[in-house]
């Protein structure tokens, strides 16, 4: 049974209604979330992604027919109703906006029904994910991800607004690129007019934004669609919304300025925070030496402290091998957590060894004034003090060390100091705090392509200070790159770009690229730059992890209207599939290992 609208037209969303309509007749339209049918009155709670409005049916005001059709309602009916606004009778309710007031019924219309949803439709539901994620048009129908998604939609409406009066131009770049396979994996799309040639989709509109900059728009914007095909993490998906924009004729400070005033103007008109400006920045080498990241959560301290000084005569096999092999003995304090018992701290060894420790020494210093340590023995006592003095240990605390590779190092006490604050209870979700991240290196070398990599991408500029050590030492050259990060997260990141080909072909050639070969991947780039290319920099939010941050989210999977799962498949619709042995053809494809999907049987 399911009826028309028939001229009926909704005047206001649930949540809208207030104090003010009382005595007015109103028409409502939404889901019915659920009904309580006490005899000669029922109560149903009305739902639309506004809220929840209380609605009453007695005999009396309503006729036979839509008393008796109100009995039957169930949850998720689709229902219209027209009815007057009055004042709640029963007890008000002041865990909702519409507490206050109720509708009282004259007119209902079953618009249509519903069979028992999976789940129930409410705020915080336990269920599991999976399930959310194959019925996600049930699940989007909860306040939690209405709520997000409505965030969503501010953020982008409002980035729009400020960039256009920024002076911003809003410009669409392909799809449907060229493969260049630096960076991560391209999802590929094959030609059907070209047999045997595939388009990549965009990991990010980079070099056409560039291209933009050499065709004279000199501010862009754009809300892209990105699409990587790596490993999924909570904050990552293979396809992916950026803020991304580009600017001729500045510097890196004429980049943060915008951004920073993006930033607060969003923080501002979305949630009413306050970011105070300028924003914090900080070199690359502060960050790992402080923070073991270059994506430092600044909201809580327990910074590493290298302690290879105190610990260099020291008669500890790991501390002195590490030493010797060009490494670094470094250590971060657990204030107050001496107590530590034995079976947790080998946890925290177990979860060191995860981000590619060989171990982790500790001394827990007690309130009795006594150590306990998995090392002293090593140690003379005036060793023994002058590590825990560098360390600030007092008597509670626990202090960790690693000792390895500074990368490894790094790597190993910032992922500790990030999993210790939270067990400690030490990251509050509503406090946000911002870092910029300057000066990152030019290059990172490759022990798997045994070459050095460029740590942003091949066009971004070095700094001046530091070319001249370009082939002596590349590896200590600086860049004119930054990140954005917000709580331990990196939201953001850009660069100043190389504009001048000297500069370029020097780049490619550290790079191990020949000539024909950066000719092949990016000459349609390096050609536009023989014809008048202005200095120019740019920036990409990763959209999905600012909106996470701003609804205090864990992953970003809760921002996004239909995510993929780890496997970067979709739930519901069951992508990827096979496709008909006349679309391979059709294509010039032919499977080499017919993989069957078992997906199908997995539900
Ligand atoms: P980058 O690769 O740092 O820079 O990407 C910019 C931002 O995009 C977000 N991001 C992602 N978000 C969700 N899922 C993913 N798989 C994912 N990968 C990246 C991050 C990141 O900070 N073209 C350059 C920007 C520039 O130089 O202007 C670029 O893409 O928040
Ligand atoms: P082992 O010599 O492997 O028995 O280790 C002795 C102690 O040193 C144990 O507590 C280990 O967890 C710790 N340890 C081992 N390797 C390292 C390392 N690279 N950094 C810090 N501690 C380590």
């Amino acid at each position: 049974m399911a009826e028309s609208m028939k001229g009926m037209k909704r005047t206001h969303r649930c949540g809208e209604v207030t104090k003010a309509e009382i005595g007015q007749t109103v028409t409502l339209m939404g889901w019915v979330q659920k009904n309580r049918n006490k005899g000669g009155i029922i109560f149903v709670d009305l739902r639309d992604r506004s809220g929840i409005m209380q609605l009453i049916f007695e005999n009396d005001t309503i006729d036979e027919e839509g008393f008796e059709k109100a009995g039957r309602l169930r949850s998720e009916y689709v229902i219209a109703i027209t009815g007057k606004v009055e004042a709640r009778s029963g007890a008000v309710n002041t865990n909702i906006a519409t507490g206050e007031i109720e509708i009282r019924v004259s007119y209902l219309r079953v618009l249509s029904e519903s069979e028992t949803p999976p789940f129930p439709i409410e705020e915080n539901a336990k269920t599991k994910e999976e399930i959310r994620l194959k019925y996600r048009y049930l699940d989007l129908r909860r306040p939690d991800l209405q709520r997000n998604l409505i965030l969503r939609s501010q953020v982008a409406m409002l980035t729009r607004q400020f960039m256009a009066q920024e002076g911003f131009l809003e410009i669409e770049t392909p799809m449907l690129q060229k493969s260049t396979p630096e960076g991560a994996r391209d999802y590929l799309v094959p030609s059907r007019v070209h047999p045997g040639n595939f388009y990549a989709l965009p990991q990010s509109p980079q070099l056409f934004k560039q291209l933009l900059m050499c065709a004279g728009y000199d501010r862009y914007i754009q809300l892209a669609r990105c699409f990587r095909d790596e490993d999924l993490r909570a904050d990552r998906q293979p396809e992916f919304t950026q803020i991304d924009m580009e600017l001729a004729f500045v510097d890196v400070d004429d980049v943060i300025d915008v951004n920073e005033r993006l930033l607060a103007y969003l923080f501002k008109e979305v949630m009413g925070i306050e970011v105070s400006l300028p924003i914090q920045r900080m070199p690359w080498q502060e960050a790992m030496d402080r923070f073991g990241s270059d994506k430092p959560d600044l909201r809580f301290g327990m910074e590493l402290t290298d302690v290879s000084e105190n610990v260099k005569d020291c008669e500890f096999v790991v501390f002195k091998g590490a030493l010797e092999n060009g490494g670094s003995v470094r250590g971060i304090n657990a204030k107050g957590q001496g107590a530590m018992p034995r079976k947790k701290i080998d946890k925290l060894v177990e979860f060191a060894k995860g981000y590619g420790a060989k171990g982790l020494a500790y001394i827990a210093l007690q309130e009795d004034g006594t150590v306990k340590s998995s090392f002293a023995k090593f140690m003379t006592e005036d060793q023994m003090q002058s590590l825990i003095g560098a360390m600030k240990g007092e008597a509670g605390d626990l202090l960790l060390f690693a000792a390895d590779r500074n990368k490894i190092v790094w790597n190993v006490l910032g992922a500790l100091r990030l999993e210790l604050a939270d067990q400690m209870g030490l990251l509050d979700k509503k406090e946000y705090r911002f870092v910029w991240i300057t000066e990152f290196p030019l290059l990172e070398w490759s022990d798997e392509e045994n070459r050095f990599m460029a740590m942003h991408h091949p066009f971004t500029m070095p700094m001046e200070e530091d070319w001249d050590k370009i082939d002596t030492d590349p590896g200590s050259v600086r860049a004119k790159a930054y990140d954005i990060v917000l709580n331990g997260t990196e939201i953001g990141g850009g660069s100043v770009r190389i504009h001048q080909d000297d500069i370029q072909e020097k780049m490619f050639e550290v790079l191990g690229f020949t000539k024909e070969r950066a000719w092949d991947q990016f000459g349609f780039l390096l050609s536009a730059f023989k014809y008048g290319v202005p200095p120019h920099a740019g920036l990409a939010y990763g959209l999905d992890r600012l909106v996470m941050l701003m609804t205090q989210e864990d992953s970003i999977r809760d921002v996004i209207a239909f995510p993929k799962i780890k496997d970067a498949s979709c739930l519901m619709t069951e992508a990827p599939t096979t496709v008909d042995e006349k679309q391979l053809e059709e294509l010039s494809l032919s499977i080499r290992q017919p993989e069957k999907s078992e997906k199908a049987e997995e539900m």
